[in-house]
């Protein structure tokens, strides 16, 4: 049964759509032991199924169909706003049923039905099955892997070369089961084969299921051009348990630092680096080890990320020095500027070039001029501070008031904050003053002036009654 849609603009079909994909992610994924879904477990950093869609979309797929089980509002919120369209499949009584579930009678041209949870499947993959799949004018075919170990994939059995049936390792007899080549689970078909043989499966099996593979004795019986395509192990590869999903990512975030090492980038050690797939690197940069980069981030040439930093679609220019345990979230780093080490950067802020952030600074939506210097222990938010502005150790900009809202700090070019300020906003300082050290700044400060706010220094002479100890010990010294 078709989901209907939350939004109405991905309702619309696409023209005459020639290859259509079926996800099937009814399963219940038992074996993952967690309370999310299986298929919106995270593959280095983003919900597997969304691998297997966006690689679905890169090789030309327009029509997307997933196959959910009962309820699974969580997966639909997640795949509606990527125009997938839902299926559902109430009871799993087996892959022939849930690929029933996609309607494949309502599909024209050709399909191609795949696991949502492979994440290591491919866009390259898919579409040399398709072009393969349509060079060969094939009716049916399933995509076959060789693996060292088997384990519990239905083995492809062929007589003379020929494919003749997938047998389940469950009913597959032990000269079956020495079988290396395996049903990776993916097949390619014409939509007509789907919607006129799945009905005929029956469900006389060890588990009581309608089997997908059983449509294969089908078809060759009715003399279709059935055969197999071969993938490579990856393509075979699915996530059923913590440890399997932990492996995925790794295997990914290697593939992405291999990637980056070919094209120039410095990696100190491939395998301690957390890079998403959608990062950027330019050649010459180095990136020290545990260092996580994701989303949307792009880094300009001859950076260097050390070690500890996390990094979340932020943009570093040339030459950025991001020193260690710096975590940096939705911001903008300017060519050759310095940041860090354990500085925060919250988002909307944007640090010019050339300037310093350095130890213990946080920052949230503020725009740090040119040259500027933060050195240490600040909290700047809502704040646009000009270039060659000094930011004394200690500064804080009070930006959230009692009524709950937020203001915001001005500070003009080539200011001079000294330690221990505290600016009340909202404020405007002018350009080239001069705030005292431990000042209280509330109101408006004029260009080129100097703002002290702090009570006055009081001398009391001899305020402390005591016998001068240093006269005591030295007499006690010539005493002896
Ligand atoms: C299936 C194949 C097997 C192949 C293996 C590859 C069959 C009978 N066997 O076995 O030959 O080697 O995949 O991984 O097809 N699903 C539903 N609804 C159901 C049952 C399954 O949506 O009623 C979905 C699951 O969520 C999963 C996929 O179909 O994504 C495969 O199902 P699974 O139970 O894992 O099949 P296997 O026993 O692994
Ligand atoms: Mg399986």
């Amino acid at each position: 049964m078709m989901l209907p849609m939350k939004s109405e603009s991905h309702k619309e079909k696409t023209d005459n759509p020639k290859w259509t994909a079926i996800i099937l992610a009814a399963g219940k994924g038992t074996r993952m032991g967690s309370p999310l879904p299986k298929v919106l477990h995270p593959v280095a950093g983003r919900p597997m199924l969304q691998n297997v869609i966006e690689a679905c979309r890169q090789a030309g797929v327009s029509d997307i169909r997933l196959v959910v089980g009962h309820g699974s509002h969580l997966v639909q919120n997640v795949v509606e706003p990527m125009g997938v369209h839902l299926f559902s499949q109430k009871e799993q009584k087996g892959t022939a049923d849930a690929v029933m579930s996609a309607e494949p009678e309502t599909i024209e041209g050709n399909v191609i039905i795949l696991n949502g949870d492979h994440p290591l499947l491919s866009a390259a993959d898919l579409k040399s099955f398709i072009e393969k799949f349509e060079a060969q004018k094939m009716d049916l075919a399933v995509v076959s892997a060789k693996l060292k170990e088997p384990k519990d994939f239905g083995r492809i059995v062929r007589a003379n070369g020929q494919l003749v049936a997938i047998v389940e390792a469950k009913d597959a007899s032990n000269d079956a089961l020495k079988i290396n080549e395996v049903n990776t689970g993916i097949y390619v078909a014409k939509a007509q084969i789907l919607a006129d043989y799945l009905p005929k499966i029956q469900n006389n099996n060890a588990k009581k299921e309608y089997y997908l593979t059983d449509i294969l004795g089908l078809t060759i019986h009715a003399r279709k051009k059935v055969g197999t395509l071969e993938g490579n192990p990856r393509v075979a590869f699915g996530v059923n348990t913590q440890a399997e999903l932990a492996q995925a990512s790794r295997i990914k975030y290697r593939q992405k630092a291999k990637e980056l090492m070919d094209k120039g980038v410095l990696i100190l050690d491939p395998r301690a680096v957390y890079i998403e797939e959608s990062v950027e690197i330019a050649p010459g940069s180095v990136i020290y080890p545990q260092v996580f980069i994701r989303g949307r981030s792009k880094i300009g040439t001859l950076c260097a990320i050390e070690p500890n930093c996390f990094i979340v679609d932020s943009l570093l220019g040339e030459g950025v020095q991001l020193k260690a345990n710096s975590y940096l979230e939705r911001v903008q780093i300017l060519n050759r500027a310095s940041v860090g080490p354990f500085a925060r950067l919250r988002p909307e802020t944007i640090i010019g070039e050339e300037a310093h952030v350095g130890n213990f600074v946080e920052m949230k939506k503020v725009k740090f001029g040119a040259k500027s210097k933060a050195g240490h222990l600040t909290y700047l938010g809502d704040a646009e501070i000009g270039s060659d502005v000094n930011i004394g150790c200690g500064t804080i900009t009070c930006n959230y008031a009692v009524d709950k809202k937020k203001y915001k700090t001005v500070i003009g070019n080539g200011t001079f904050v000294g330690s221990d300020t505290q600016f009340v906003a909202p404020l405007t300082v002018g350009e080239n003053a001069v705030i005292g050290s431990g000042s209280t700044i509330t109101k408006d400060v004029p260009a080129r002036a100097l703002a002290v706010a702090r009570g006055k220094q009081v001398i009391i002479e001899n305020y402390v009654k005591t016998e001068d100890k240093s006269q005591k010990t030295s007499d006690k010294k010539s005493g002896d």
